[in-house]
């Protein structure tokens, strides 16, 4: 791919037709992965994401254990077929520095110490990059961290801001990111605090207050989106719940009819015969107490003069 002629049209729209603050539509979808604790599926323009939790369980081998908290461990990997030439499989030097940084994004918000000795971890995966995949990972882990029930302060969103032609731009495409003048990742907390910061190129300080606001209404976006398909999921449960009550409450056919008066005849006779047996218990223990009930008083007396010996 070869540099774009130009990176705005007429109307000042991008190459892909967002304005300068927009960011490319996002689709996440929760618990994918149904032998992890948690996961997420996340599309971002071109970008496919998959992330998977694994834990809080107990760290192997025991000599890293943390016997006041628990560690989390991150793995950013992208697929040898996620881009245009293939990766050579296995960690290197961007994979190595992306996961430790984006470790890094998620300590001040996971509550860590009530896990002690124990290990999560978070594997992302790149299925398919189209720039702005470290942050595309970021978002998909937080909702697969909240899907596992991994109790944080709040989630973290992830987005890119950048510079092309001069301009400030947001979540910024393949040709903005490969051809622009600068390039700053950002995660923070829906606090908006800030717990990841990269930078490629060069901002003035002017131009990086005004590109941390604009980054900052992108995250805010992706928190919406993120809190979406959370309520989604949950939302779905209690839908499901619902639905499995309002079967079995729901007048059976004619045929159900009957066999349910079969089965409850018994369950009546069960109840029945269970009724007659604690009753029959009940006798026996209610006898049992009042002869036990002699002892304790024989005790307390003996309590009493022993205490009454000590008092005196
Ligand atoms: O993906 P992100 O923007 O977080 O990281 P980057 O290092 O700035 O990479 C930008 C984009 O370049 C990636 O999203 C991929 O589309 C592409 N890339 C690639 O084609 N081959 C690589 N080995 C690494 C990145």
């Amino acid at each position: 791919m070869s540099k774009p002629e130009k990176f705005f049209d007429d109307k000042g729209l991008r190459l892909d037709g967002r304005r300068i603050d927009e960011i490319r539509p996002m689709k996440i979808e929760v618990g994918v992965l149904s032998r992890a604790d948690g996961s997420c599926y996340l599309e971002w323009g071109n970008n496919k994401v998959l992330a998977g939790v694994f834990g809080p369980r107990e760290l192997h081998p025991r000599r890293m254990q943390r016997p006041d908290t628990a560690i989390v461990r991150y793995r950013y990997n992208m697929a040898a077929f996620s881009v245009e030439d293939r990766i050579r499989p296995g960690p290197n030097r961007r994979s190595t520095e992306i996961s430790k940084v984006s470790r890094e994004a998620f300590e001040p918000v996971v509550l860590t110490h009530l896990y002690p000795s124990a290990v999560i971890d978070v594997f992302t995966e790149v299925l398919q990059a189209d720039a702005g995949t470290r942050t595309a990972a970021i978002n998909a882990a937080t909702i697969a961290l909240a899907d596992a029930g991994i109790p944080m302060k709040g989630l973290v969103s992830a987005c890119a801001v950048g510079k092309v032609d001069g301009k400030l731009v947001l979540d910024l495409g393949k040709d903005e990111d490969n051809y622009g003048d600068a390039d700053l990742p950002v995660a923070m907390t829906q606090d908006g605090d800030v717990t990841l910061i990269q930078m490629d190129g060069n901002l003035t300080q002017d131009e990086f207050k005004e590109a941390m606001e604009l980054v900052k209404v992108g995250c805010k976006q992706i928190l919406e989106i993120q809190r979406e398909a959370l309520k989604g999921k949950f939302d779905q449960f209690d839908t499901e719940e619902i639905e499995e009550e309002t079967v079995a409450e729901a007048p059976k056919s004619e045929v159900e009819i009957d066999e349910t008066v079969e089965v409850e005849t018994e369950v009546v006779e069960t109840e029945e015969e269970e009724v007659v047996e604690t009753e029959e218990k009940v006798e026996e223990e209610v006898v049992a107490d009042d002869e036990n009930d002699e002892e304790p008083d024989e005790n307390t007396d003996d309590e009493d003069v022993e205490e009454g010996e000590t008092n005196e």
